[in-house]
């Protein structure tokens, strides 16, 4: 039976929202809150250096005022390590940062950047906070991972988001491969980038796969229907693919 699989909601875009204007609305603190009583089971936010969306002030507030555990998305930098450090979230994900992206557009190269990111890993680590690394779905940027000391990895799902047709089921099985993989490595399985109501499914019935993370697409859903209807709709379809996978393992 593959064990539970949870949500965790990222609120970077309610603060894109906010700083198209400035000011304060609308609150990612407030839809912190709100994705807990829908069903969410941590928050994500990403601290970028050139602070487009999430600010250092919306990291305090989420530090103090939320309940769920908070996943620090961050860049290797000295920067970033010392707020981590400052407000010691319950895990940190490093992610590669490039200030022209619009998103994070590719898996953090753990290969190519292991002296950077081996230090930064154990100094997290060390403080008790929970170290996950963004990586392609790649079975050499699992087994660096793997020795660097990371406690988890996060499989880039964007390609298969972005994917159609068969090249969309090639995507598909490199994440399913690289998630077998990890439990022969002893990492625990994250995934997360670009996905919807319509790709979710095949994710969440990996069995591998503990945690999903998921941002852009449900702000943008909750312009129609509400952040509280989008986020229950995508954990109504995460149970349900878990669900038939399971059933599908015991028939
Ligand atoms: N996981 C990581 C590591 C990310 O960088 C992002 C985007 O910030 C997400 C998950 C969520 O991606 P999306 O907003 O496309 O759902």
């Amino acid at each position: 039976m593959a064990e539970y699989l949870r949500l965790g909601v990222n609120i970077d875009h309610v603060a894109t929202i906010r700083n198209a204007r400035g000011g304060i609305h609308p609150d990612p603190v407030r839809a912190a809150k709100l994705a807990a009583t829908a069903g969410a089971d941590g928050i994500t936010a990403h601290l970028r250096e050139d602070r487009r969306h999430i600010s250092d002030e919306d990291i305090e507030r989420l530090s103090r005022e939320i309940e769920l555990p908070l996943n620090f998305e961050m860049a290797p930098t000295d920067e970033m390590i010392e707020i981590a450090l400052r407000h010691l979230p319950h895990a940190a994900c490093l992610v590669p940062e490039k200030r022209e992206e619009r998103t994070t557009e590719g898996g953090l190269d753990v290969a190519v950047q292991h002296n950077v990111v081996a230090p930064v890993v154990r100094c997290l680590a060390d403080a008790g906070i929970r170290v996950s690394l963004f990586v392609e779905p790649d079975k050499v940027q699992l087994a660096v991972a793997r020795e660097l000391g990371a406690q988890v990895v996060e499989l880039h799902t964007g390609s298969y988001c972005d994917a159609t047709g068969d090249d969309q089921i090639r995507q598909l099985d490199r994440i399913v491969e690289a998630a077998q993989y990890t439990r022969e490595l002893g990492l625990e399985c994250h995934a997360g980038h670009g996905l919807t109501f319509e790709t979710v499914g095949p994710v969440a019935a990996i069995p591998e796969v503990r945690e999903l993370n998921i941002g852009h697409f449900l702000v943008g859903e909750a312009i129609f229907g509400g952040l509280d209807s989008a986020i229950k709709r995508m954990r109504g379809l995460m149970d349900q693919a878990r669900a038939e996978a399971n059933g599908q393992q015991t028939a």
